[in-house]
């Protein structure tokens, strides 16, 4: 089955962040630019919450607040779930489905190694279905 970090080899590591006095509004826009869901609130060099477009709907648009006015701060969760590199894509899919969330920060000792997504997650296990077909097709064709 594969890994966290067999994923974070394929997609990268690179993990976009914000700080949690920037605006909602530069958030946006780095979201936009990156072409993410999510941006890793980090503080001091620590991850201390997660922004998403969930977050961005739900704690500022819905709530009639101004995404130049309102801090990430005030719309984010200060409650990141983490992985670790070794845990598996069902594992993962499991925590995301437990926790309704859709992003993973994974953690490798004490520092942040990566982001993974649910989109991530599909599209590992479509990969992986698409091998075990192909070599069920050699086994009947051989
Ligand atoms: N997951 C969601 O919340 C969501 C919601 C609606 C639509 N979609 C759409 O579905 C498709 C796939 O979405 P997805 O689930 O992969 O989510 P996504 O759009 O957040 O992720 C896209 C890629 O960016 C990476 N990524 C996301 N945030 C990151 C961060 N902070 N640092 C480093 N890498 C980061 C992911 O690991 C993934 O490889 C996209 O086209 C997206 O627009 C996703």
């Amino acid at each position: 089955m594969t890994t966290v970090d067999q994923i974070l080899k394929h997609k990268g590591r690179k993990v976009h962040a914000i700080g949690p006095d920037d605006t909602v509004l530069d958030a946006i826009r780095k979201m936009a630019e990156r072409d993410v869901g999510s941006l890793i609130v980090v503080e001091g060099g620590r991850p201390i919450g997660i922004f998403t477009e969930r977050h961005y709907a739900r704690n500022v648009f819905l709530k009639g607040k101004s995404s130049p006015k309102t801090s990430v701060r005030h719309a984010m969760s200060d409650r990141p779930v983490f992985a670790l590199p070794e845990q598996t894509v069902t594992e993962c899919m499991a925590i995301m489905t437990k926790n309704k969330i859709r992003h993973l920060l994974v953690l490798d000792g004490e520092d942040l190694a990566g982001v993974i997504s649910i989109g991530d997650l599909v599209q590992s296990t479509i990969a992986d279905q698409k091998f075990s077909i192909e070599q069920l097709e050699h086994y009947i064709h051989s």
